[in-house]
């Protein structure tokens, strides 16, 4: 198990389109258990390939209520396609670790049934709602190089963006600091 660097916005990376996953091997099952031990440190509910770097259609999903003393429910799904989604909305405030420390109301589809392969290569079907659902497409659109910042106005996103650029800048100055 290894913990993987998690790139933030607007490394160009997270703007690529992620490649279908051929078959889920030793391979692809080391990259989900790696993806989930990022995510459980980060700590978040849910990570997409894309955001460690690796251009494969590969999520991880944990929408477990930890305060509420549930057990963990990992999902790890290969290939995730939206089959369905509600006609109905819901609008929820998502984040993303990928845009560290800012939320916005972003509406999507309230319930989505979703196809992908597991972590033993079989096609599972998943109806969700709620967080889950919300988290899915979340993910899904990482896949496909989408961040939650461009379902908001582009006066909002560009405004996260620039206090992006510059959090980052002050990061790299303090670190450079570290390094005398
Ligand atoms: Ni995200």
């Amino acid at each position: 198990m290894a913990l993987l660097k998690i790139l933030t916005a607007p490394d160009p990376r997270l703007k690529e389109k992620a490649l279908p996953v051929v078959e889920v091997t030793a391979e692809i099952r080391q990259i989900m258990d790696d993806m989930l031990e990022t995510m459980y440190d980060a700590p978040g509910v849910g990570l997409a390939a894309t955001q460690v770097g690796i251009l494969k259609r590969i999520i991880v999903i944990d929408v477990a209520d930890e305060k509420n003393d549930e057990p963990p429910a990992p999902v790890k799904l290969a290939n995730p396609e939206l089959i369905e989604t509600s006609k109905e909305l819901h609008t929820f405030e998502e984040g993303c670790l990928s845009v560290p420390s800012y939320y916005e109301d972003v509406t999507r589809p309230s319930t989505c049934t979703v196809k992908g392969l597991d972590e033993n290569n079989k096609e599972v079907i998943i109806k969700a709602e709620g967080l889950l659902a919300t988290c899915l497409q979340h993910e899904i659109d990482h896949l496909d190089g989408m961040l939650f910042i461009d379902h908001i106005s582009r006066l909002k996103r560009n405004v996260i963006i620039r206090k992006l650029k510059k959090d980052q800048k002050l990061d790299r100055e303090r670190s450079h600091n570290h390094a005398l």
